[in-house]
């Protein structure tokens, strides 16, 4: 069966790509290359030893995907398409709201024209509203976005359960990540953020690499076990394997359905800091800054309702994560662009 992968070329979408292939599906991407370059397709052909179909054009092109879907036999979508930058959204609302809404809108549209109405949704953990109990679960309150950019993966979900509610044939599936990080093992694709990053593993690999001085850690007064803001960060090619299990699922149900990628653990920045520099033996110098605005103290997932139903758990540690970011970034210091 063939997969359409929206934004495949990106991040998680590169990884999701090799996931899929090595299990045996097809993949067929297309992908506007707006943050992204294609060499991360070529390296996960090269990976595999598979090939993949890639179409770069734009998710809201109607005719584009109207040939994509006539060209190929889809049997599933998993739509990573969209734009992520949480400070960019906040100077640049419209841009946000017509890539991320749009796109999802012409594809449901288009999707629903050709009677394939399957598809997993990248949502965030974003969408739970600052108040919830940790650790999250998918029924924990929603809403109260403090960024266009999260109220764009709220209002795609609100899009989506709709139509699931509406009719009857559609199979949804929305997948609440937590903080990816990492790389696949091989050191051969990983993240390749443009500009200044603005999370906080990518800063991390890119001091240690010597292309930014130090660290700046926002705030040690919050009330964690050292003061340093806790997540929950996944190793990227556990959240791949998610999606491939959430394909499944897609295929044997219909409906919409809510799942947390998340490990359950939440660490802090100086766990961060300390396990990367262990793991790595780097130097990476930091210092305490004010707090980020729009920060929360600790953020951390349920897994449970992924591991029961979708049969999925994340196996990686977090020395795992440190030692594949480094790996990728020092085996590509300027990331794909070299
Ligand atoms: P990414 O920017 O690396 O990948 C997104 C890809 O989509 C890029 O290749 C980009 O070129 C492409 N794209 C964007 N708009 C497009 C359009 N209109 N048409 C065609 N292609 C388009 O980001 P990522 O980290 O891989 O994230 C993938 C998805 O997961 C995004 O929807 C993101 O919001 C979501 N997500 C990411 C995180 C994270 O921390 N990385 C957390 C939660 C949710
Ligand atoms: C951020 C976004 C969130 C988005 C997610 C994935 C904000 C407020 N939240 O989540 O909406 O879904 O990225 O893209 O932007 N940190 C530092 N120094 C840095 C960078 C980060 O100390 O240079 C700290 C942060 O304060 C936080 C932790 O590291 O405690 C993780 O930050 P980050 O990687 O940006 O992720 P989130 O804030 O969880």
């Amino acid at each position: 069966m063939n997969v359409l992968v929206t934004g495949g070329a990106g991040y998680i979408g590169s990884h999701t790509c090799l996931e899929l292939l090595e299990s045996g599906y097809g993949v067929v991407v297309i992908d506007n290359l707006c943050n992204s370059n294609p060499k991360s397709l070529d390296r996960v052909m090269e990976l595999t030893g598979k090939t993949l179909k890639f179409y770069e054009g734009d998710v809201r092109d109607e005719a584009l995907l109207r040939k994509i879907f006539q060209e190929n036999e889809i049997g599933c979508v998993i739509h990573f398409a969209g734009l992520k930058a949480v400070g960019e959204s906040v100077s640049q609302p419209w841009r946000y709201y017509d890539n991320n809404l749009n796109s999802t809108l012409v594809l449901t549209k288009v999707m629903k024209e050709v009677g394939m109405q399957n598809i997993i949704f990248s949502s965030s953990a974003t969408v739970y509203t600052a108040d919830n109990e940790m650790p999250l679960r998918e029924t924990s309150r929603t809403g109260g976005c403090t960024n266009p950019y999260g109220w764009t993966k709220y209002m795609t979900e609100q899009i989506l359960s709709g139509l699931a509610t509406a009719e009857p044939e559609w199979s949804i599936v929305l997948l609440r990540y937590f903080n990816p990080i990492g790389a696949h093992e091989s050191g051969r694709i990983g993240e390749d953020p443009r500009g200044i990053p603005n999370n906080l593993m990518p800063y991390i690999t890119q001091v240690a690499v010597g292309r930014r001085e130090m660290l700046s850690v926002y705030g040690n007064d919050y009330d964690t076990h050292d003061g340093t803001g806790v997540r929950d960060y996944i190793h990227v090619v556990d959240l791949a394997k998610g999606h491939v299990a959430a394909v499944k699922f897609a295929m044997e149900h219909t409906g919409c359905e809510v799942f947390n990628l998340g490990t359950g653990t939440g660490y802090s920045v100086l766990d961060m800091v300390n396990t990367f520099r262990d793991v790595n033996q780097v130097a990476l110098p930091y210092k305490i800054v004010e707090r980020r605005p729009g920060d929360i103290a600790t953020c951390y997932a349920d897994p449970a309702k992924s591991r029961e139903v979708l049969g999925w758990t994340a196996t990686k540690t977090l020395a795992d994560m440190c030692r594949d970011s480094w790996n990728w970034q020092s085996n590509n210091p300027m990331g794909y662009g070299e």
